[in-house]
């Protein structure tokens, strides 16, 4: 039993009182006890320590007040978990020393056994779960196969990810292979995520912007949609496609739960993309925490006005920055818990 199920029941189509308020990125640096956490610990050791992600997972949910945790955990740990090795650069970002350039290299990606390759994220969940007691919700998440993609070929951060298209476009048998090796993969582990006790599923496709409508649905939303057919009887699936405005007709169609905004699309033109009815979530600038208090609360009542207060998740429309100050993202939770017509 949940006491806080707001989140669940909106996902669920359920009107409700208000809407639901959490942030994309919600357990990270504009807090200072992650940064403590940061300074004594590199990244991925925060991420296979059980106590560590319990910790970071729960910081927000206590200081901020959000209505989900998110797991603390990273979209990489999976092409980790597939052979791939992945290094996480202080102030720089994700780094491959070896990019995926060749079929060979394809083959020797693995199918790993997730359970035992990424066993350390269902302890975290387990205790995570424990640590909750059950206050609000808990969701787990992975990267959408096209977005794992472009880091798994690229090497590392990009503007436009011009190395994995032209990679992809060249050698599109390759890539389909890779993609589905990838959606396999992701596939058996949100099944594990499930299993170990998470109530929701995100998909992040952070990259889906960078193709056109045509190459996005040949190339993500075809690997994105198998994830959300494996995956939607069990639990709520929400999509994040950053960017992919064009494919929101397409993607309300599907049975994802809910689908994310980015604050490129109006709420307006989601409502009616999406055919009124869909749970729309997002989609604040996430720049707007960086103002103050009284301007947050008035851009955050005005954004829950435009989508209308039913069937809608309160979030900004991307990760949030670095330097929000604490006060301003405790502003956003609560404008939307106060929130009057
Ligand atoms: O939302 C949360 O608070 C849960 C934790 C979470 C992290 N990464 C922790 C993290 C989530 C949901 C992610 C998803 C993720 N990771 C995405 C998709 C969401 C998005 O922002 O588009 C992507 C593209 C990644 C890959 C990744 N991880 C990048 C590009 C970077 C470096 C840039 C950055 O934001 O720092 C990371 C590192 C990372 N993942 C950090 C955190 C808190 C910061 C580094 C650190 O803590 O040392």
């Amino acid at each position: 039993m949940i006491k806080n199920d707001l989140f669940l029941r909106i996902l669920k189509g359920e009107t409700t009182e208000r809407p639901a308020v959490w942030m994309m990125r919600q357990a990270g640096r504009y807090l200072p006890e992650f940064r403590a956490l940061r300074d004594k610990y590199d990244f991925f050791t925060r991420c296979r320590t059980p106590e560590l992600v319990a910790d970071i997972t729960t910081q927000p949910v206590d200081i901020v007040g959000v209505d989900a945790a998110i797991l603390f955990s990273d979209i990489l740990v999976v092409p980790q978990a597939m052979g791939i090795e992945i290094e996480m650069k202080e102030q720089v970002g994700p780094f491959l020393p070896h990019p995926i350039r060749s079929e060979a290299d394809i083959e020797r990606v693995e199918i790993p056994d997730v359970s035992h390759a990424l066993g350390y994220v269902m302890d975290g969940i387990r205790l995570t779960k424990e640590r909750l007691a059950g206050s609000v919700p808990l969701i787990g998440f992975a990267g959408a196969p096209w977005t794992i993609f472009c880091y798994a070929v690229e090497g590392k951060g990009s503007k436009n990810f011009d190395v994995a298209k032209s990679f992809a476009f060249s050698h599109p048998e390759w890539a389909h292979s890779l993609l589905q090796k990838i959606t396999d993969t992701t596939i058996a582990y949100l099944k594990e995520k499930v299993k170990a006790g998470v109530d929701a599923l995100q998909l992040f496709d952070s990259w889906g912007g960078v193709l056109s409508p045509e190459d996005y649905r040949l190339y993500s939303w075809r690997y994105t949609q198998q994830i959300v057919e494996a995956l939607s009887e069990q639990v709520p699936v929400i999509v994040f496609a950053k960017g992919c405005w064009y494919a929101l007709q397409e993607m309300s169609q599907s049975k994802a739960a809910a689908l994310g905004i980015d604050w490129s699309c109006s709420p307006a033109v989601a409502r009616q993309l999406t055919g009124g009815k869909k749970v729309l979530q997002g989609n604040l600038d996430p720049a707007w925490l960086l103002s103050s208090p009284e301007l947050i609360k008035e851009k955050t009542w005005q954004m829950i006005r435009s989508f209308g207060k039913e069937h809608y998740i309160a979030n900004l429309g991307h990760g949030i920055l670095p330097h929000v100050p604490v006060a301003h993202a405790q502003a956003f939770v609560e404008a939307v818990k106060t929130f009057k017509e």
